[in-house]
């Protein structure tokens, strides 16, 4: 295929054109849809002053008129190829009419205008506009909108688009319409459009300033019940904002449509957003304690791109986490000013080690701030959205929350109804900060995960410890020279006791060069350095701490991150040891101080029992593979189910007592303390289920069958799929005829079976792919059943005879002419091939090559393939 173009982001210059408006008509017919713009165009002085011709990004579709200032245009007047409408000479000022035609149920790729169910809904972020209409389709050409749908009034009885609803009328042959028009101007991605029979939820918030805005959650009829948590959400967003950033809801009303086909989790069109309903329904009976917390914070993000976003936009794609950093960050303070702070951090960090760091140190690995792109949407990566978080959470952890707070003012005052760049958001906060950021700004151009080496000296004579600190980051396809960053780390000293020995409460000390020793006075002998406390930078820590002294931190550490990061050190280096004796076909026997430290911190009835849960929760095999610098998945899957299971075994009863302890609040409760005791509850069982004793089967059978809640239920359910091929399949059957009518449960009962490592996984996901309940067109029945086998069955996955890389390719092929964002995601389940053996390499890279030889290939799947081959 022809290699396609590459974009970089010095290239990037102004619009020579901007639309000041654009006006649609969207007729709804059976088989099509007929779509009539608009548009007031201006040429952009202040740009350019030659003539120029316009040019329109479209895609594949119809036009059938374009009038200019009221002219019908000739056909040698403007050219078009599937991906451009160009007008050849035009005026400084002019209004455009195009009418084009659509057809909505054909598109797959749930990009621009699709189908899902009877629903037809848009997405257009990041370049769909323009598979609606011809258009200045980039963030930086800012418009106001309005827009007229008509449609049939029995099958289409709601009619949706961003802003205020202005006028509503009966048409012949049982048709309506609706007018709609959004006062504020906006780039063209954040444009939407929704027509449906759907039911509504209706609530209302009273901003600070006293304004009443209409709350409207849209659901399929039979979902609305499981609308009532994302309400609570939303209003809770709305609360904090105003009363964290200050921040106020600017429109009358908040619109809220759940759809079930949808690519992303959610987004944040202004006035109404879309979501995938995985993020909007939920009911104890059919959504984990887990789901409801996602629920409320992808709520809270889009809620808060209305500022961080939409109100002050990008100028280029380049720029994307100047929106998506930012509102992660501002999504996970959400959820830690109303949660647990400890274990929300926690959890963060565990999906930048599991995901972030793989990404930084493969062959996507790209700066926060991406100096160029082939396909966009292979950008929402987790460094710009994880990461991009982390550096605006260092700026804040710098300057302080009230300094941070001015620079968001400054940033809104400066920038409101603009398209700006990162660069813009740094200058507010040194502004704000009186700080220079020049070096801090690195951490946007440059790629790669720092790894810090921490080293200890104690000088007895003057009581001091002296803390060395070492940056390095590796070289890559970016920059082979890294220049050392300005990175923060929080710092506290314990004693052997676990008592606090420096006196600076919170002391935040700021790493600049490459090596740097700090002195720390009045320190006793064995006192104990907690670094990185919160986890103040995304970076890779390396300290000299042994066994015991990580026992003590565990154990004592007041800063919960790094009291949970201690137990995780423990259980990594006790893994590393066990893969060593299974490579050498020794006994893997564990260490006692690790049993006994688990013990003392399931003992502990001081600590809050999410966060026990959090701590004495072994790593997952994606997290543990990363400690390797070749992957041998089967030793490292046999280690760490040696740890369970001896665990397990030397904890027997303390854990049947602690799931009696735990198992007392109401199934029903979604207060922190129930979700709390589930799942330190749900944890104990898991261990106890490795046992795989007809007791301990018994148990857990008897949790799965009276279960009452999803929970408890989903928790049973995956440690049954573990235990033997007959447990499994009578579980799987059970759970499917109990929930055969729910989508999103389905999704679950697909996801357990392709995570499962018994033998017979591989066949049975191949069967799965032909059941009735599954399709390659719905992305959330994909990443259930193959991203998941891709990505969290690492043994089958990588099973050496190359079975699950083909049967992986295959569906990629497959899906990738039906969905090319979805099968371009699927893709990078190869990226880290160079890190297995060589008959394992040798097979990944023979998919890649069979994967990259197809001449349909969309440019998605192109450039995730190529740059893994290149790697
Ligand atoms: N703007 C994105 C949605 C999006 C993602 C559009 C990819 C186009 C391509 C939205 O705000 C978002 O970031 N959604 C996240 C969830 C969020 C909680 C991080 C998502 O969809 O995963
Ligand atoms: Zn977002």
């Amino acid at each position: 295929m022809i290699k396609p173009e590459i974009k970089h982001l010095k290239d990037y210059t102004p619009s020579e054109f901007t639309i000041k408006s654009i006006d649609l008509t969207i007729e709804i017919e059976n088989e099509l849809t007929r779509v009539s713009s608009h548009m007031q165009i201006e040429k952009n002085r202040a740009v350019s002053n030659k003539v120029t011709s316009l040019i329109l990004n479209k895609s594949d579709y119809a036009i059938t008129s374009v009038i200019a200032n009221g002219m019908v245009l000739l056909p040698e007047e403007y050219e078009t190829d599937i991906n451009h409408l160009k007008l050849i000479r035009t005026p400084d000022k002019f209004e455009l009419e195009i009418e084009s035609i659509l057809k909505p149920h054909e598109n797959t790729t749930l990009e621009g205008l699709y189908q899902s169910g009877d629903i037809l809904c848009t997405q257009c972020e990041a370049e769909g506009f323009r598979k609606i209409t011809p258009f200045l389709d980039r963030p930086d050409v800012m418009s106001t909108y309005s827009c007229t749908i008509v449609a049939d009034k029995n099958k289409y009885p709601i009619l949706l688009s961003n802003g205020n609803l202005v006028k509503t009328g009966e048409l012949d042959n049982d048709r309506h319409f609706a007018r709609w028009e959004d006062p504020f101007k906006k780039p063209s991605y954040l444009f939407a459009l929704v027509a449906g029979d759907l039911a509504v939820l209706e609530d209302t918030f009273i901003t600070q300033s006293g304004r009443a805005v209409d709350l409207k959650i849209y659901s399929e009829k039979e979902n609305i019940n499981q609308c009532d948590h994302a309400m609570l959400s939303l209003k809770q967003a709305m609360k904090w904002d105003e009363k964290r950033f200050g921040l106020e809801y600017d429109l009358d009303l908040y619109q809220i449509v759940a759809i079930n086909d949808f690519n992303a989790g959610a987004m944040e069109n202004k006035g109404l957003n879309i979501f995938n309903s995985k993020y909007v329904l939920a009911k104890p009976e059919t959504a984990t304690d887990e789901d409801f917390m996602n629920v409320q914070g992808v709520i809270g993000h889009e809620y808060f791109h209305n500022w961080t976003g939409n109100r002050v936009t990008l100028n280029n794609w380049f720029q994307l986490s100047l929106k998506e950093g930012l509102t992660v960050f501002r999504d996970q303070e959400f959820s830690s000013d109303l949660n647990s702070r400890g274990v929300k951090r926690i959890s963060c960090i565990r999906n930048l080690r599991a995901f972030q760091f793989p990404e930084d140190s493969g062959p996507m690995v790209h700066p926060v701030r991406p100096a160029s792109y082939m396909e966009m949407n292979n950008f929402y990566t987790m460094t710009v959205y994880e990461k991009g978080s982390e550096l605006v959470r260092m700026i804040h952890q710098i300057i302080g929350e009230k300094k941070f707070q001015k620079g968001m003012k400054l940033y809104f005052n400066k920038f409101d109804g603009m398209a700006v760049s990162i660069e813009d958001f740094v200058g507010v906060m040194e502004d704000a900060g009186n700080i220079n950021f020049t070096q801090f700004k690195l951490w946007y151009s440059q790629s790669g995960t720092p790894t810090i080496k921490i080293s200890r000296h104690y000088d007895a004579k003057n009581r001091q410890l002296h803390i060395t600190f070492e940056q390095y980051t590796p070289p890559d396809r970016n920059q082979a020279d890294k220049k050392p960053l300005h990175i923060p780390v929080k710092i506290g000293i314990i004693d052997h006791e676990g008592i606090e020995v420096l006196n600076e409460d919170n002391a935040l000390i700021e790493l600049k060069e490459e090596k740097e020793t700090f002195i720390f006075n009045d320190i006793p002998q064995g006192g104990l350095p907690s670094v990185f406390r919160q986890f103040t930078a995304p970076v890779k820590i390396q300290t000299d701490f042994n066994d015991e002294e990580l026992a003590l931190l565990m154990a004592h550490d007041s800063d919960e991150f790094n009291k949970w990061d201690a137990a995780q050190t423990l259980f990594i280096k006790q893994i590393i040891r066990l893969v060593e004796c299974f490579q050498s076909n020794s006994d893997m026997i564990i260490d006692r101080h690790l049993t006994a430290a688990f013990q003392n911190a399931l003992e502990d009835l001081h600590i809050n029992r999410a966060f026990i849960a959090r701590m004495l929760t072994l790593p997952t095999e994606t997290e543990i593979k990363d400690h390797f610098k070749i992957i041998d998945v089967t030793a490292i899957h046999a280690a760490r189910k040696s740890l369970e299971k001896q665990i397990a075994v030397s904890m027997e009863s303390l854990l049947i007592e602690t799931i009696n302890r735990c198992s007392k609040s109401d199934p029903a409760s979604l207060s922190h303390e129930a979700m709390a005791d589930r799942s330190l509850k749900n944890l104990c069982l898991s261990y106890l289920g490795s046992l795989k004793t007809p007791a301990t089967t018994d148990l857990i059978q008897g949790c799965f069958s009276g279960a009452k809640n999803m929970t408890d239920e989903f928790s049973a359910f995956r440690i049954l799929c573990e235990i033997d091929t007959e447990t499994k399949k009578e579980a799987v059957e059970q759970f499917y005829k109990k929930w055969s009518h729910d989508k999103l449960v389905l999704d679950k009962w697909f996801a357990v079976q392709a995570a499962s490592s018994l033998p017979d996984t591989l066949e049975n996901v191949r069967l799965l792919t032909k059941h009735p309940d599954f399709s390659l067109r719905n992305p959330n029945k994909v990443r259930s059943l193959i991203y998941m086998f891709s990505l969290f069955n690492p043994i089958h996955f990588h099973s050496s005879d190359g079975s699950g890389y083909q049967f992986v390719s295959n569906q990629i092929l497959t899906l990738d002419s039906i969905n090319h964002q979805i099968a371009a995601r699927l893709s990078s389940c190869f990226n880290h091939w160079k890190k297995y053996d060589n008959v394992r390499q040798g097979l990944m890279k023979k998919e890649l090559e069979r994967i990259i030889e197809v001449q349909t290939l969309s440019k998605n799947v192109y450039e995730i393939v190529s740059r893994a081959l290149e790697s």
